[in-house]
């Protein structure tokens, strides 16, 4: 069977992760989680107190290290060169300086060349905020997922009660909003639909609903 690239953008909390590890596994291919990049990333910044301002830096220190992520049932399992950074790049210190550290060019374009390094074989499900835009313009099948910011909010703070995370619903809320903030207004690649995606309100889906959506579209492609 013929192989495809499949690019999931959206805002945060609208479940991209959850569907696209999901889809990426009933289709036999590889998930890669764009954002987790960023974060491991962010994550190195804060260790060597590198400004998250400092463009130029940023890009040193993402040149010094490999970023790999490996697949397993439950998402990325994450390394920073030996490191396995799959739980800290999810803390509140990391998840607040994210959106700035991906505000840099020069930090998109290097992770943009890796992302497309990662998908040059086809058989991917990607997603981020400009995967259908800028990493994959040509994927065959590019989705646009959305829910309002209650949901989203809503749906992370059970997902960490769930997980035993200490969670507050207000905070989740104020952090979507600014992160929405930032990501739609930076000048790089801001998150925007692609003009040829498939827009999804997922507000009142389920997460099995949404999968069997867009299995359908894959298959309607391969
Ligand atoms: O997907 P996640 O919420 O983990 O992404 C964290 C942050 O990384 C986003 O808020 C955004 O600033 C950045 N990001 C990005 N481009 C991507 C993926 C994530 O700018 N393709």
């Amino acid at each position: 069977m013929k192989k495809i690239n499949i690019a999931i953008d959206g805002p945060a909390g609208a479940g991209k992760s959850t569907v696209a590890r999901l889809l990426a596994s009933r289709l036999g291919y590889v998930y890669i989680d764009t954002g987790a990049m960023y974060r491991a990333l962010a994550w190195k910044a804060l260790q060597r107190k590198v400004d998250p301002k400092n463009g130029p830096a940023l890009l040193s220190l993402l040149k010094e290290i490999e970023i790999r992520l490996l697949p397993t049932e439950r998402g990325n399992q994450v390394f920073v060169n030996d490191t396995d950074v799959t739980t800290d790049i999810r803390s509140n210190e990391v998840t607040a300086i994210v959106s700035k550290i991906s505000q840099h060019q020069e930090v998109r374009t290097s992770m943009v060349e890796r992302q497309q390094q990662l998908a040059r074989h086809k058989g991917t499900v990607l997603d981020g905020r400009d995967i259908g835009t800028a990493v994959l313009p040509e994927a065959e099948l590019k989705i646009f997922l959305l829910a309002t910011v209650e949901e989203r909010a809503k749906r992370r703070h059970e997902e960490n009660c769930q997980k035993g995370i200490p969670s507050d619903y207000a905070s989740i809320l104020e952090d979507i909003k600014q992160r929405d903030e930032l990501d739609t207004t930076r000048t790089f690649s801001p998150l925007v639909k692609a003009k040829d995606a498939i827009e999804m309100d997922t507000t009142n889906m389920s997460i099995a609903e949404v999968v069997e959506r867009m299995y359908e579209l894959a298959m309607e492609r391969i």
